[in-house]
């Protein structure tokens, strides 16, 4: 990570956040001094953070030193957050918040007008598998988080800022639709008549090792499916119905449709 990004200041070390610090760990991105972390009650990798000498939870004054601040705290606490903050921090900060559906408008003003990047992280990025969109009205600001979350896996720049909207449905809540399809597909496998230690390996084996597949193949999607269907096997009949017109492209609208009204009611509602 270039230097003028550090030391990086982050708050809220919950799911997402303790995925950065891993990431950031894993990928070498920081040294421990370039590390300060908040959070109330830090979860198992922000206190293997402070173990390996970041700062967690250190002084105010120490807050001016930081670069960049990454906001990484629920819809509902950002304001509390940024308030507690803002005015500890140094003129020079760049904010990069990935906190779902709240506003670069809403955010630079709470930060004192300094500049703000918004990122659409996924969970991956604990494992440098990262899918991430930025975007930022500054260009500094976009290039800061760009060095961010580059170590961490792929970065895509988004060129408007409510695209955001659909990056957090197609994208940073994605990882739960994958997870609720091998739940699915292992009670399936229970009620055609697996044990569940088998419908559970078999199932996890059977997405990962295609999802694996898929990454290494560099393969379209489409093309792989096709060349597990063959013409009146067993996956065609499986595919008429999961690909029918109730099946799962509807059902994926729907789903993504659903989030993003919910991230537009955050954006709304800050
Ligand atoms: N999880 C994902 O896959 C994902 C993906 C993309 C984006 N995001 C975004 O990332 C943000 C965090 O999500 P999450 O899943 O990591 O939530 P989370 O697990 O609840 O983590 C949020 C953390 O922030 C802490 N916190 C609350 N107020 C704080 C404050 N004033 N200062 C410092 N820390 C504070 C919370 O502590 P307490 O628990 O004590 O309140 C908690 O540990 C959300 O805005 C979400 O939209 C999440």
């Amino acid at each position: 990570m270039e230097a003028a990004a550090k030391p990086v200041l982050l708050i809220g070390a919950g799911h997402m956040g303790g995925a950065l610090i891993a990431g950031w760990r894993l990928a070498g991105a920081l040294a421990p001094d370039d590390l300060m972390v908040r959070d109330p009650h830090p979860g198992p990798e922000a206190l293997a953070a402070a173990a390996w000498g970041a700062a967690l939870n250190g002084p105010d004054a120490a807050l001016a030193a930081a670069n960049t601040v990454v906001l990484a705290v629920g819809p509902a606490a950002w304001r509390q957050a940024a308030e507690d903050i803002a005015v500890h921090l140094g003129k020079e900060a760049v904010v990069v918040s990935i906190v779902a559906g709240v506003a670069e408008r809403d955010l630079s003003a709470a930060f004192d007008g300094r500049p703000v990047a918004r990122v659409m992280p996924t969970t991956a990025a604990a494992i440098g598998r990262c899918a991430a969109s930025v975007w930022a009205n500054d260009a500094h600001a976009r290039r800061r988080a760009r060095a961010l979350f580059e170590p961490l896996g792929a970065v895509v720049d988004l060129p408007r800022e409510a695209q955001l909207h659909a990056a957090t449905a197609a994208c940073g809540s994605a990882p739960a639709y994958f997870y609720a399809l091998v739940e699915a597909l292992q009670s399936a496998a229970i009620s055609a008549g697996l044990e569940p230690a088998a419908a559970r390996i078999l199932a996890r084996g059977a997405l990962t090792g295609a999802a694996v597949l898929l990454e290494a193949s560099g393969q379209d999607a489409g093309d792989l499916r096709r060349e597990v269907a063959s013409p009146g096997g067993t996956t065609q009949a499986a595919l008429g119905v999961l690909m029918g017109a109730d099946g799962l492209g509807p059902l994926m609208e729907r789903t993504v449709a659903a989030a993003v009204a919910r991230s537009m009611q955050l954006g709304a509602s800050r």
